[in-house]
């Protein structure tokens, strides 16, 4: 029998219950059973770190209790969405963040192009801002028949803050582990391999740079390996005038490095000694769907672990209004972030709950 303990049923004592958990300690999840709206309504402004959600896709899937995406056309849809994402705003901390994974939809062969209508209203009516928008890339697609199209097998999401500065950005917790230098015949080599010697060998020949600019480049270049070597740098890369392609705008109007290299003859990039941080395209293979009977739910841990980690800090509070067999609320757990789940499904929160209580 599973439990249901944890699952709030009615929606008068919201406010209250929510008040009493995010004061206390315990941060096994809050799941509230109901209507996204109507609930986060309820929730006080201004109470919630970090919000992950994946809202059903407009005109796809059924899920066992109706509710958002079955409407007529994909314009009322989009307007049920923005009415919650509308209180989310109201209830998310200045500092805190929204992470939104919306996938699209094809009408009469068109793609209606979902995501991005969707994101430019939130920019542009209700005033967030868009940081990133992220490919989840899921690397193989589901069974696709057509021969007319190719193969659909990414979906869009989206990092919305509310403010332009100052909102909570922990980068240095999803950074990828550095690679380490090494000593190659008694030479110190750069995790890419980088000695310096191909370096020296291109200043040497340089017919762009004068005596004094080369003088000055292997200087550099020599101070640039030794920090390699103490470790204060993971890696870098050199830009010699007119032999690597300079790594930013060639035009002195918007690129300091441009000058640079003009005056100088030569510039550095060095990677960051803790490593470097995460492109805007993710490769996360979809959740395994043929293990759950009740629920079809592409939407992996992994994909919330970057977003949790980097911007909902240690004490914050997750929410997911769409939070079906609560993969955002288990990641929460998981990284021990308090976190309140809300859906119109009693049969999905048992799931979700039942996942979170494993962990205990
Ligand atoms: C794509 S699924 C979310 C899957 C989820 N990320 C997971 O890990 O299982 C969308 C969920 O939204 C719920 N839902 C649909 N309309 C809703 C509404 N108006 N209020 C609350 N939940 C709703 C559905 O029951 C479904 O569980």
């Amino acid at each position: 029998m599973i439990s249901e303990d944890r699952i709030m049923h009615t929606t008068s004592t919201v406010h209250c219950t929510f008040e009493t958990y995010s004061r206390g300690q315990d941060t096994s999840p809050l799941f509230i059973h109901g209507d996204a709206l109507t609930i986060l309504k309820q929730l006080p402004a201004e109470t919630i770190d970090f919000c992950m959600t994946s809202p059903p896709y407009w005109n796809k899937r059924e899920y066992i209790n109706q509710g958002i995406g079955l409407e007529e056309t994909y314009q009322e849809y989009i307007v049920n969405l923005m009415a919650i994402f509308e209180q989310i705003k109201r209830i998310l901390k200045p500092t805190g963040s929204f992470w939104l994974n919306l996938g699209d939809t094809y009408l009469n062969k068109t793609l209606v192009g979902i995501p991005w209508r969707v994101a430019l209203k939130m920019t542009d009516e209700q005033g967030w801002i868009l940081r990133n928008s992220i490919i989840w890339n899921k690397v193989k697609g589901g069974l696709d028949n057509t021969h007319d199209r190719l193969r659909n097998v990414h979906e869009s999401i989206f990092h919305f803050v509310k403010v332009s500065k100052d909102y909570y950005y922990n980068i240095d917790e999803i950074r990828s582990e550095p690679g380490k230098a090494k000593v190659v015949n008694g030479s110190i080599v750069s995790a890419t391999g980088v000695s310096g010697v191909r370096y020296r060998r291109q200043i040497e020949l340089s017919t762009s740079l004068s005596d004094d600019e080369k003088k000055a480049a292997m200087r550099a270049l020599g101070e640039m390996l030794a920090k390699v070597s103490l470790g204060e740098i993971a890696d870098f890369r050199m830009i010699i005038r007119n032999q690597q392609r300079a790594t930013h705008s060639a035009s002195e109007r918007v690129s300091g490095r441009a000058r640079e290299l003009r005056e100088k003859g030569f510039y550095f990039l060095a990677y960051h000694p803790e490593g470097s941080k995460p492109g805007d395209v993710w490769d996360i293979l979809p959740e395994d769907t043929q293990k759950r009977v009740e629920h079809f739910a592409p939407y992996p841990a992994d994909l919330c672990k970057i977003p949790v980690l980097a911007t909902c800090p240690p004490d914050g509070i997750v929410l997911d209004p769409f939070c079906g067999t609560g993969t955002t609320i288990f990641v929460a757990q998981n990284l021990e972030r308090k976190s309140v789940g809300i859906d119109l499904s009693k049969e999905y929160l048992q799931i979700a709950e039942e996942r979170c209580a494993r962990l205990i």
